[in-house]
Formats: structure tokens, sequence, C-alpha cells
């Protein structure tokens, strides 16, 4: 028991990153596709679409250490409890992302960029407020 939740808690903590440089490259890409009012491209709805699986995994692996720190009594409400709550709500607000990928003009793009960057200012704070915070 002990060696698989050290498993599914080092791959919670490094999909992290995955989320973390996903998100930046979209935020950055689509920020450069609303200022200069770009066609919104197969690749932007590509890396979208790589996001929200990567999101996705984070998501279930994060919802089975929910399920073992609460059996194994390890789930603390101030600080796991925060952190479920903060990453459900970027969640849901991240997987918005997919509601505007065939709107039209710069729509894709602007309400995409609003949508990461509320979800990464989320998962900022979200991982913050753990003991072993934003440390490798
Ligand atoms: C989407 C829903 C998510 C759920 C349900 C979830 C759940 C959890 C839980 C229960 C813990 C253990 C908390 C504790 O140590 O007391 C945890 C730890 C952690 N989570 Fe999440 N999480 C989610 C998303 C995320 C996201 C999006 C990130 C970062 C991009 C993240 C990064 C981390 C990190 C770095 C830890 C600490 C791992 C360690 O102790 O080494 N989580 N998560």
């Amino acid at each position: 028991m002990e060696t698989f939740i050290t498993i599914i808690r080092e791959s919670h903590s490094g999909v992290r990153w995955l989320v973390v440089l996903l998100g930046l490259i979209i935020i950055i890409k689509h920020s450069i596709g609303w200022a200069m009012k770009s066609e919104y491209s197969a690749l932007d709805r590509r890396l979208v679409s790589i996001f929200s699986a990567v999101f996705g995994i984070q998501f279930l692996l994060g919802l089975l250490m929910t399920v073992l720190y609460l059996i194994t009594g390890r789930f603390v409400m101030a600080t796991s409890g925060a952190h479920l709550v903060i990453m459900l709500i970027a969640f849901f607000v991240a997987m918005r992302t997919s509601k505007w990928k065939n709107a039209e003009g710069v729509i894709p793009f602007r309400n995409n960029v609003i949508a990461l960057v509320i979800a990464g200012l989320l998962i900022y704070v979200g991982v913050l407020g753990l003991p072993v915070g934003w440390s490798i």
C-alpha cells in the first residue's frame, strides 16, 4: 500500500509540471494569436486537446490520491481539503476551453487565455497551500 501511494503521489507531483508547461505554452501562443487576430489553427486545437488530456490524468490521479489519503488517515482538511476544492474549480475553469473551439474570430484565443490565466492562478495558490508547496 505504501509503495502504491508513493507511486501515485510522485506521479501526481510530476504531472503538475506538464500541466504548467502546456498551460504556459497555450497562454503565450494564444495571446500572440489574439493580438495578431490570427486564424484559430489545427495546432491551437491540438495543443488544447493535449492540455485537457494531461489535466484529465492529473484530475484522476488527484481523485485517487484523495481516496488513498482518506482511507489511510492522511487527509488533512485544512491543506488537502483546500487543495482538493481549489483544484476542482481550476479543473472546471480549464475545461471551459473546449467550449469555444469552433467560435468565430479571436474568441477562442481570448476566452482560452482568460480561462487558463484564472485556472493557472488557482493552481498556483492550490499547490502553494500544500505542506510541500512548489518545491520539487
Ligand atoms: C484536479 C483535481 C486534483 C485533486 C482532486 C488533487 C488532489 C490532491 C490530494 C488529495 C493531494 C494530497 C494533499 C496532501 O498532501 O495533503 C494532492 C497533492 C498534490 N497535488 Fe493535487 N489534486 C488535483 C490537482 C492538482 C493539480 C492541477 C496540480 C498541479 C498542477 C496538483 C499538484 C499537487 C502536488 C504538487 C501535490 C503534492 C504531492 C506530494 O506530496 O509530493 N494537484 N493533490
